[in-house]
């Protein structure tokens, strides 16, 4: 077969217009693989991406998709790992909703047969965003207390798993009680609707002594709100802005309280410390493999189907990952 099926962007907007494609099979060039892609974990910044409104733009037509699942099928110049027929796991950050992609071999991850298609295409981003963020950028320690912010989406359930892992007291915060029984079910300790509920009040009404780690890839209003109810010396991880607006933050907030606001950006992170980057990676796996971490997949859908699966994240509705099964 020299020609493979792929969703592509045409033209800037809304994700119905994503059209289902036939192109050439690409070929890898020097130090690239050429990967049969199994499945890819769809998430919300595709959306943003597709719409012109992500830190990244690519060209135009591209393919949506910044994580996936597959095995190797052609190596380039210069490749002597991965070899073909390895399974790997990588993060293009876009381009993966089609049959083959081609990817420098460096950024492919062999990944162990005993962890399934749905989990592997989603373990990149949303797992390795929120160990980045609490370990390396909040230092979490165990007994510490971390709130969630949309807790039951794709980082927000990511944050419930890896918080217990390190040994955190979990506050789920989300806009549904149905959301948040999926957050009691990942294992959150404390539940908090913030659709019915003041953020504010209930978080301090969380934690005596205030709370550690907020985890907020919501923004909007949400952010201050749970500023406020940071403890001395507490962190505030700024993750996204899934609510469409960035907010602006009093700093006598944070010198009254001692606390601190780390930015968190994984796919910077994994280019300026590719060393720490493959240590967490290897760490995801390994958790994957153990069992400890078990991803809610939300729906498994094919890749005529891409369209109703960014509609589920962009239209607030996604309960975990959504994954395109190729
Ligand atoms: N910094 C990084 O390196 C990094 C890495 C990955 C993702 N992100 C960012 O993290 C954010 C979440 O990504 P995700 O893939 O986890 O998304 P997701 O699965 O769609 O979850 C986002 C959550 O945000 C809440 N939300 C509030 N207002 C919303 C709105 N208007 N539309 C959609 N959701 C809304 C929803 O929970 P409730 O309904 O309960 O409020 C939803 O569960 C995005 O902004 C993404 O770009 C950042």
């Amino acid at each position: 077969m020299d020609r493979m099926r792929a969703i592509e962007c045409q033209a800037l907007g809304a994700v119905d217009s994503l059209t289902l494609v036939e192109r050439p099979l690409p070929e890898p060039g020097s130090g690239e693989v050429r990967v049969r892609v199994t499945a890819v974990g769809l998430n919300f910044f595709d959306t943003l991406m597709i719409a012109g409104r992500y830190q990244v733009r690519p060209e135009l037509p591209f393919s949506p998709g910044g994580e996936f699942v597959g095995v190797v099928d052609a190596v380039g110049a210069g490749v002597s790992a991965p070899a073909p027929g390895t399974r790997v796991i990588a993060y293009p950050g876009y381009g993966a909703c089609r049959e083959a992609i081609v990817v420098p071999a460096s950024s492919a991850v062999a990944i162990p047969d005993g962890i399934a298609d749905e989990a592997a295409a989603g373990l990149l981003i949303t797992y390795g965003t929120t160990l980045h963020a609490l370990k390396d950028r909040a230092a979490m320690k165990p007994g510490e207390t971390l709130a969630i912010l949309g807790a039951s989406g794709g980082v927000g359930l990511a944050a419930i798993e890896i918080g217990k892992i390190m040994g955190a007291t979990v506050v789920a915060c989300a806009s549904s009680a149905e959301k948040l029984q999926l957050c009691a079910d990942q294992g959150a300790d404390t539940l908090i609707d913030y659709s019915k509920d003041d953020l504010k009040t209930a978080l301090k009404a969380a934690s005596e002594t205030g709370i550690d780690v907020v985890y907020d890839p919501v923004g909007g209003d949400m952010t201050e709100a749970a500023l406020r109810a940071l403890g001395w010396k507490g962190r505030l991880l700024v993750i996204g802005f899934a609510s469409g607006t960035i907010p602006k933050l009093p700093l006598n907030l944070t010198l009254v309280k001692g606390c601190s606001v780390h930015g968190v950006f994984w796919g910077r992170f994994m280019e300026e410390e590719p060393e720490a980057f493959a240590e967490n990676t290897r760490q995801l796996v390994a958790w994957c493999e153990e069992g400890r971490l078990k991803p809610h997949i939300n729906a498994v859908l094919p890749l005529e189907k891409t369209v109703d699966g960014l509609k589920l994240l962009a239209e607030r509705k996604a309960r975990g990952k959504v994954i395109i099964k190729i």
